[in-house]
C-alpha cells in the first residue's frame, strides 16, 4: 500500500480527494494536514474533521500555515464553497479532535519514521510543504512523488496567467517545484476535464453510503455556485484527480518536462511555466497531466463511495 499525507484546504473537491483515498486499498492515509486557501485555517481545519467524523476515518487531523510564506494571502472563496467554506451538507455536532501536532511537524515526523517512503499529496496552496521541505530537508529522501492540484500549461483562474493554489502561495510552490523530488502536476488543464454534471450527481445518489450521500450533498451546492458564479453547468472537480492518479495511473496521460514557477511579482505571478515542447534542457522535474480518461474517473469515484457504510 502507497503511504500517503493529504495537505489540504476542504473545500468541496478536496473532501472529495480524502473520500476517494481513505477507504482505498491501495492507499494508506497517513494524516491530513490542513492550509488556509478556500477559507480561512479555522474553517478549513473544521471542515477535515467534520469529514472524517461523518465518514468514519480514522486519522490524525493537524492544522498548519494561516497565510502564505511571503506575500498577503489570497482572498478566500466564499463564491464557490460557501461561508464554511463546505456549506451544503449538514454535519452533525463535531467530536473528534484535532490533533495537537503543527501541520509541519506532523508531515516531518511522520515521514522521517515512516517504514517506507510517503507521497505527499497537496491539494491546497504549498505553503505547509515548503516549509517542511526548509525546516528539515532530510525529508525530501523519504518523499517517493508529490502529487499535487496546482497550476496550469495553459491559462489561469485567478489571473489569465495562474490557478487559485499555486498563486496563493507562489514563492512555496517555487520550493516545492524545485525541491529535487518528482512532482505529479495535476493542473487546471486537466482538472477542468473532470466536470461533474447534473448526470453524474444523480449517477452517485445511487450509491447508498455515507460516501454517495456526502458526495451528492456537497456537488449539489458546488454545481449551484459554479452555475451562479461562473454559468458553467457542470463544477471542476479538481483535487480527486491527485488520488484517480495514485489509484490507476492509467486514468490520465502524463508528460514529462521542467516546470518552472513565476514568483516575478508580475502579470504572470504564480504561473507555472510548463515546458511542453522541451524548448530548454533543463532537468526535468514535472510530469504535467494532459488528458483524462474521463468514463475511468468516474468510475474510480464511484468505486470508492461505495466502500463507505451502508445508509
Ligand atoms: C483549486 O483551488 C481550490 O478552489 C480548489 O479546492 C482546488 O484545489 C483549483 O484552482
Ligand atoms: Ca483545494
Amino acid at each position: 500500500r502507497r503511504k500517503i499525507i493529504i495537505d489540504c484546504d476542504p473545500g468541496h473537491d478536496d473532501a472529495v480527494a480524502i473520500m476517494l483515498a481513505a477507504r482505498n486499498p491501495k492507499l494508506e492515509l497517513l494524516g491530513i494536514t490542513t492550509v488556509r486557501g478556500n477559507q480561512t485555517l479555522e474553517k478549513v481545519t473544521r471542515n477535515a474533521l467534520n469529514i472524517c467524523q461523518y465518514l468514519n476515518i480514522d486519522v490524525p487531523v493537524c492544522k498548519g500555515l494561516a497565510d502564505a510564506i511571503v506575500r498577503p494571502s489570497l482572498p478566500t472563496e466564499e463564491r464557490v464553497h460557501g461561508d464554511s467554506g463546505l456549506d451544503g451538507p449538514i454535519f452533525p455536532p463535531l467530536t473528534k479532535e484535532l490533533d495537537s501536532r503543527h501541520a509541519v511537524d506532523f508531515i516531518i515526523e511522520t515521514v522521517l519514521n515512516s517504514d517506507d517512503n510517503v507521497t505527499l499529496v497537496p491539494t491546497g496552496p504549498l505553503s505547509n510543504i515548503a516549509m517542511a521541505i526548509k525546516r528539515e530537508p532530510r525529508i525530501l529522501e523519504k518523499i517517493d512523488e508529490i502529487v499535487l492540484m496546482g497550476g496550469s500549461y495553459q491559462h489561469g483562474n485567478v489571473t489569465p496567467a495562474a490557478e487559485f493554489n499555486i498563486m496563493a502561495d507562489a514563492e512555496a510552490a517555487y520550493v516545492v517545484f524545485h525541491c529535487g523530488r518528482p512532482v505529479v502536476m495535476m493542473g487546471l488543464d486537466l482538472t477542468r476535464q473532470a466536470l461533474c454534471y447534473p448526470e453524474i450527481v444523480e449517477r452517485m445518489s445511487h450509491v447508498k453510503t455515507t460516501g454517495g450521500k456526502l458526495f451528492v450533498d456537497l456537488m449539489k451546492f458546488f454545481c449551484m455556485t459554479q452555475k451562479r458564479t461562473f454559468g458553467w453547468e457542470g463544477g471542476p472537480l479538481h483535487d480527486p484527480t491527485t488520488i484517480a492518479y495514485l489509484i490507476d495511473p492509467t486514468c490520465m496521460e502524463v508528460k514529462e518536462m521542467y516546470t518552472e514557477i513565476d514568483i516575478s511579482g508580475g502579470c504572470s505571478h504564480g504561473r507555472t511555466n510548463c515546458d511542453v515542447f522541451h524548448l530548454s534542457d533543463k532537468p526535468m522535474n514535472s510530469k504535467v497531466a494532459m488528458k483524462l480518461d474521463v468514463e475511468k474517473f468516474w468510475d474510480i469515484v464511484e468505486d470508492n463511495l461505495k466502500r463507505y457504510d451502508s445508509l
